[in-house]
């Protein structure tokens, strides 16, 4: 079996040396690169196609061929389109046919066949759609990140719709995904909310229909469980001492349990939700210490003017409730600067039998919840989102409501309480379900069940013909509707 990744933006090379640089060098990668990697180990023969960059900021993209130590049969091949230097993913829609092209010919010319090809976001999605034109070999869809979110999250209306389509190429992406959703083999999400909210955007109806079980794989990611694992590390000896300096600066009784927020700091997550919580509970006070988790920033009672502005006005705002609630000798706030610390951080504090508390208002997936479980902190996480999913609808982590103060401190006090039993659960739940090993073995599973019973409709959509010629004008009347409607709200 040989089956290929289609990725046309970021890059991948030996050492991942340039992930999270850059937003395009992101989550997508890792992505890609651990299903790859974990596909190779089940004995396919793995294809990861990018971009050939030739650009002194990236140096290691410039060769044709890489690999990943270890791994014979995976390789990276970076294909030539779009020019020489780094373009970013936004900009490289006209050059995809070339992309497709370049694969076509690079199958050709070594005389080998992909049997299925995976494509990643809308750009990767589009690509693959061109190949299966040309060569008619199916295509899976990741999207990862759909158009039609970020152009409501962005707040596009159609009064500032030109500005943003000139930065974003909206237009051009809703086309894409359209494209990709409707003529892939079918479409891996993480989650069912991913199908039934994310995909039933009004942007894609008439493009995929949402109740169509074959057109649906619900896969989730996976979390690095050699990263993430209760076992000891040799990080720990170190980091295990910076924590101890921390506890014991901040928190006057540090033998108690203790309550950890670690998302990055941002409204959306709700770090004050937790904050008033903890301040109004004097049971919860008795039983565990606060900790917050901030990057880039060693005492959280100091060192604020280093962080943005909306950080920092979380902060403010948290050091207001705990000075008004005497919360003082109470609540830590310190560093953890990488994946590393992290997991070295949650070994130490599920030794303290601690809970991990997430009460975002809304999380799409949650993959630090699941992170955090595979160390054995037990979860208290939102209900709104991916963890109701995650932990079985509470069955194996506790859930809150993230808007209802008294429900997070019953939350709280559920996981500390129960420490031992939602961190066996949590643990269990996630090698079960959430490892890169089981994401491939799922992939596989279905590609193969699709190549032995490949499922065709009557009808598909037709590719744009700027996808070939990008002298030709896009098509955005959907788009349009959708702005003015929305406008008339
Ligand atoms: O790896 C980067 C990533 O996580 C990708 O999934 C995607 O390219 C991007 O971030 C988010 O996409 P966007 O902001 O364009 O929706």
């Amino acid at each position: 079996m040989r089956i290929a990744f289609l990725n046309p933006q970021g890059n991948f090379d030996k050492n991942s040396s340039y992930l999270t640089e850059h937003p395009d060098f992101g989550g997508q990668l890792i992505y890609v690169r651990e299903v790859a990697m974990e596909l190779s180990k089940l004995g396919v023969n793995v294809d990861i196609f990018t971009r050939k960059i030739d650009d002194n900021d990236w140096p290691e993209f410039k060769y044709d061929f890489d690999n990943y130590d270890g791994y014979d049969n995976l390789n990276i091949i970076r294909i030539p389109f779009g020019g020489e230097k780094f373009l970013r993913k936004e900009l490289l829609w006209p050059f995809l046919k070339d992309f497709a092209q370049g694969i076509k010919s690079y199958y050709e010319k070594n005389n080998i066949k992909p049997d299925f090809i995976t494509t990643h976001y809308g750009d990767g999605g589009i690509a693959g759609a061109i190949f299966e034109k040309m060569s008619k070999i199916p295509f899976s869809f990741t999207a990862h990140s759909l158009g039609a979110q970020k152009l409501d999250k962005l707040g596009v209306n159609i009064d500032n719709f030109e500005d943003f389509d000139n930065e974003y190429n909206f237009s051009i992406r809703i086309n894409a995904e359209r494209i990709a959703m409707n003529r892939s083999a079918f479409n891996i999400v993480s989650t069912n909310l991913e199908r039934f909210e994310q995909y039933a955007h009004q942007l894609y109806n008439g493009a995929i229909d949402i109740n169509d079980d074959s057109k649906f794989k619900v896969i989730p990611p996976g979390v690095n469980i050699n990263i993430f694992s209760n076992i000891s590390k040799e990080i720990d000896n170190k980091f295990w001492i910076e924590i101890e300096k921390n506890l014991i600066r901040d928190i006057k009784d540090t033998n108690k349990q203790y309550i950890v927020l670690s998302s990055r700091v941002d409204e959306k997550k709700n770090h004050i939700g937790a904050v008033k919580a903890y301040s109004q509970s004097k049971e919860l006070q008795e039983i565990a210490n606060l900790v917050i988790f901030v990057r880039g920033i060693k005492n959280g009672f100091e060192d604020i003017d280093k962080l943005s502005e909306k950080e920092r006005k979380i902060l403010l705002e948290i050091k207001e409730i705990i000075e008004k609630n005497n919360l003082i000798g109470k609540v830590s706030i310190f560093d953890v600067p990488g994946q590393e610390e992290l997991a070295s951080a949650y070994r130490y504090f599920v030794r303290k039998k601690s809970i991990f508390v997430l009460p975002a208002f809304y999380e799409p997936f949650g993959l630090a919840p699941i992170e955090a479980a595979a160390v054995g902190m037990a979860i208290v996480a939102t209900k709104n989102g991916g963890p109701t999913e995650a932990f079985d609808n509470g069955n194996y982590g506790v859930l809150i409501d993230p808007f209802d103060t008294n429900n997070i401190i019953d939350g709280m006090i559920e996981g500390l309480k129960n420490f031992d039993k939602y961190s066996k659960l949590g643990k269990e739940r996630v090698l079960k379900n959430y490892t890169w090993e089981i994401t491939a073995k799922r992939y596989l599973e279905n590609i193969e069940k699709y190549l032995k019973n490949p499922i065709k409709k009557d009808k598909y959509l037709e590719i744009p013909e700027y996808f070939f010629d990008s002298s030709k004008k896009i098509d955005n009347i959907i788009l349009i509707e959708y702005l003015k409607n929305k406008n008339a709200r």
